[in-house]
């Protein structure tokens, strides 16, 4: 019994999770379904601290009581498998994380029925793709508090460090986690389309050549919208091809995959009464992208723009370091109205999960490791210092003076896309939810009255306490 972690699931990101465990001092007993996987791995990645396993029983049997077991599978049904092998091998006290993307009612449920054995489960969101698994994720882990301070100091030590502080926290309890990683990557979609959105306008409406995007985005990746997504965005539009003239990006489909953890988010919003249009928009617009026929057909039947009447109106002068400008603006309050969003979906959760999450805390991990990852973070981070139970990040004064200070350049992008007939669904939510938010009249007295006259279900009014019925006259 000499390994202090059991690692199952030895593809790309289990290995990389395994290597970076071992890198750190730890003896890590790696275990995969498929042997000629776990070969591979031994083969191409020799550890001293990296042992191989064939079966469940030998993997259990060599590691330290209470064992702990890190799983790096499949989310769904595959994870229910290996925990159901699992269960009759393992005792109380010993703790099983989940590393992969699990839905948190999932998480939930594992997490309850482990308990009932005493066997104490963390759901343990990992987010940084392969190449932070292997040099250090941001990791939040939530579930059972106890355990996570017997894990600690594995996940910390191989979590990525922002301001020398480990990107991993305990979230809190039952799928807080999975749920948090959720939240990130309804974000990561939000902040995706954003970038793709500016792009169109660089390209399209501006006229923007890959050279010069590279360089927009580039120049960017300096100032306030300094960020992982921004750097690999600029690398990107420089990348040539290897099979056709030209660069890669003009080569490549214009249709969006996804695995759903962005949609989770989504329809978790829905559920939860909490407004997260941008992250809806962003997987409205994968799934719009995949309709690759219909989108064909329709833009033969429907012009783009009427350039008669829109010329005046559309501010792009020729001056293309003034509208690059204006774009990188838009980009940035957008981006403050995308997090604003996910993090008041998660302020939601804490209150009625009962979680008690520390937004500046998860802002914090958020800093560095995972593909969110900005200087802006640290930004949200403090603003969680100025006011621990901030509703929205929007009333922060540091984010309400950048907002005024750049709501008119997020005005004028949507209105040039719309002249311009451009899709930029997640910018357009984001000036829509801003007016909702700001506005003092949303024309909801017209629906309440609606449905009053309808329907009988009262309405409230401004001059008197109470729920009110009126006989509508005009109606019958
Ligand atoms: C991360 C990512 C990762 C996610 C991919 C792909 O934080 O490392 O969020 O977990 O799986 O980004 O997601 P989609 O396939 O849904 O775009």
């Amino acid at each position: 019994q000499t390994f202090d972690i059991g690692l199952i699931g030895l593809s790309v990101m289990g290995r990389s999770l395994a290597l970076n465990i071992a890198d750190h001092g730890f003896k890590v007993a790696g275990y995969n379904r498929s042997p000629e996987v776990t070969e591979q791995v031994m083969k191409e990645h020799p550890h001293e601290n990296l042992g191989a396993f064939y079966s469940l029983e030998d993997l259990l049997a060599a590691l330290k009581k209470p064992r702990k077991i890190f799983l790096m599978i499949q989310a769904g049904r595959p994870v229910d498998a290996v925990i159901d092998q699992l269960t009759p091998l393992l005792e109380a006290g010993d703790i099983v994380m989940d590393g992969g993307n699990s839905y948190f009612e999932d998480t939930n449920r594992r997490f309850a029925k482990l308990e009932e054995k005493g066997i104490r489960y963390l759901g343990v969101g990992v987010s940084g793709g392969e190449e932070g698994a292997r040099r250090g994720p941001s990791i939040m882990p939530g579930g059972s508090r106890e355990a996570y301070e017997e894990v600690s100091s594995i996940l910390e030590s191989i979590a990525a460090k922002a301001m020398n502080e480990p990107c991993c926290t305990y979230i809190g309890p039952k799928g807080a986690g999975h749920y948090v990683k959720m939240v990130h990557n309804g974000i990561e979609y939000a902040d995706m389309q954003l970038i793709a959105e500016a792009y169109l306008m660089l390209k399209y409406a501006g006229g923007f050549t890959n050279e010069e995007l590279a360089a927009t985005f580039h120049e960017w990746n300096e100032g306030e919208l300094k960020s992982y997504l921004i750097e690999i965005t600029a690398d990107i539009f420089r990348e040539k091809d290897d099979l056709a003239p030209g660069y890669l990006i003009d080569h490549i489909l214009d249709s969006a995959k996804q695995k759903g953890t962005g949609r989770w988010a989504s329809i978790e919003s829905l559920h939860q009464g909490v407004d997260i249009s941008m992250i809806t928009a962003a997987c409205n617009a994968r799934v719009m992208s995949n309709q690759l026929e219909q989108r064909k057909a329709a833009s033969g039947l429907i012009p783009d723009t009427l350039p008669a009447q829109n010329a005046e109106n559309i501010p792009y002068s020729g001056d293309k370091k003034a509208f690059a400008s204006m774009v990188r603006d838009a980009l940035y309050s957008g981006k403050i109205i995308a997090y604003a969003q996910g993090f008041a979906l998660m302020n939601d959760a804490s209150a009625q999960f009962e979680w008690n999450l520390d937004l500046g805390r998860i802002a914090s991990i958020f800093r560095a490791g995972c593909i969110i990852q900005a200087a802006f973070l640290n930004d949200i981070t403090e603003a969680y210092h100025r006011d621990k139970g901030l509703p929205n990040l929007i009333l922060d004064e540091f984010f309400l003076a950048r907002i005024n200070q750049n709501q008119n350049s997020l005005r004028r992008v949507v209105s040039t896309a719309i002249l311009n007939g451009l899709p930029v669904p997640a910018f357009a939510n984001a000036v829509s939810y801003l007016d909702e938010f700001r506005s003092k009249a949303n024309g909801a007295n017209l629906i309440q009255a609606q449905r009053d006259c309808f329907g009988a279900h009262t309405f409230e009014r401004t001059d008197r306490d109470g729920a009110f019925h009126h006989e509508w006259r005009e109606s019958l």
